[in-house]
């Protein structure tokens, strides 16, 4: 087991590669903190992580909140008794002209990709010190390595979260602390239809989603979308020990877009 007596946090978790995530860390014998604003999906993925023999505790939590942000850290914590890991998977797909934009959108999107991050991880870091170090994963894009035409905010923010990753590893490194990202390409969940049919991206408008997604994930070298299960495989990796070398890096899970 590749995270044995470890105990961790995913956020986003009810769903799609979260939920993917929270599964596949349990299996692995960490106690996971189930975190998502959805109710009934944070109560299906405890279940099957129970039905499984893991240990797991849901938290719904709107993590627009900085209280909640915080609030997830302690919680996990004190169900457990501490904490080593946090992927931080939360994000939003902003959104996508900058024409006419509502900044309303865009307070939305930062919030949810960048500045909810940024809490949990001050609500964390405390926490991984106190067991002699840890790990932080965040999910960025390949939006955040390269340019994105579909929507030049969801890439200003990815590339926030790639660069404070990068910044932060050099920080905590000497607490034993490794920060890195995954950049997922375009992976077959709920958000991947978000992302293809944005309402204000006019080539969309009337054509059916799973056409668009076919068409997007067409688009990289192997012509499909990844599956959340190979974006938790990846996950794994980095927040394991097999990892241990590894910090500042912003891995590309993409199927060769960004090659
Ligand atoms: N799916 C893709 O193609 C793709 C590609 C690159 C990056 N990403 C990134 O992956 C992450 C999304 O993952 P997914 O594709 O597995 O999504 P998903 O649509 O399967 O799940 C998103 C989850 O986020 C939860 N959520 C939404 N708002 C919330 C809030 N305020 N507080 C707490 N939870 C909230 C939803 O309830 C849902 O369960 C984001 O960071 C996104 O930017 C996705």
């Amino acid at each position: 087991m590749r995270l044995k007596d470890k105990i961790g946090i995913v956020t986003a978790a009810g769903s799609g590669m979260g939920r993917a995530g929270a599964i596949r860390f349990a299996r692995e014998g960490a106690s996971v903190g189930v975190v998502d604003v959805d109710a009934a999906g944070v109560a299906a993925v405890v279940k099957e992580i129970e039905a499984a023999g893991g240990k797991a505790k849901g938290i719904v939590a709107d993590l627009r909140g900085d209280a909640n942000a915080r609030r997830i850290v302690r919680e996990t914590a004190n169900a457990f008794g501490g904490l080593d890991f946090v992927w931080n998977h939360l994000g939003h797909p902003a959104p996508a002209s900058v024409e006419g934009i509502e900044m309303a959108d865009f307070a939305l999107a930062v919030d949810l990709n960048l500045r909810s991050q940024v809490v949990t991880t001050e609500a964390a870091l405390p926490e991984l010190r106190a067991r002699g170090g840890g790990s932080l994963l965040y999910t960025a894009s390949t939006s955040g390595l390269v340019g994105s035409q579909f929507s030049p905010v969801y890439s200003m923010v990815k590339f926030g979260v790639v660069g404070f990753v990068r910044a932060l590893a050099k920080r905590v490194a000497k607490d034993g602390i490794r920060v890195n990202a995954i950049c997922p390409g375009a992976t077959d969940t709920p958000m991947l239809r978000v992302f293809v049919a944005r309402p204000d991206q006019q080539s969309t408008l009337g054509r059916d989603p799973e056409e668009l997604v076919r068409q997007r994930a067409g688009q990289n070298a192997m012509g499909r979308p990844g599956r959340p299960e190979e974006m938790a495989n990846a996950a794994l990796f980095l927040i394991s020990d097999e990892a241990s070398f590894i910090t500042g890096a912003a891995l590309p899970v993409d199927g060769g877009t960004t090659a």
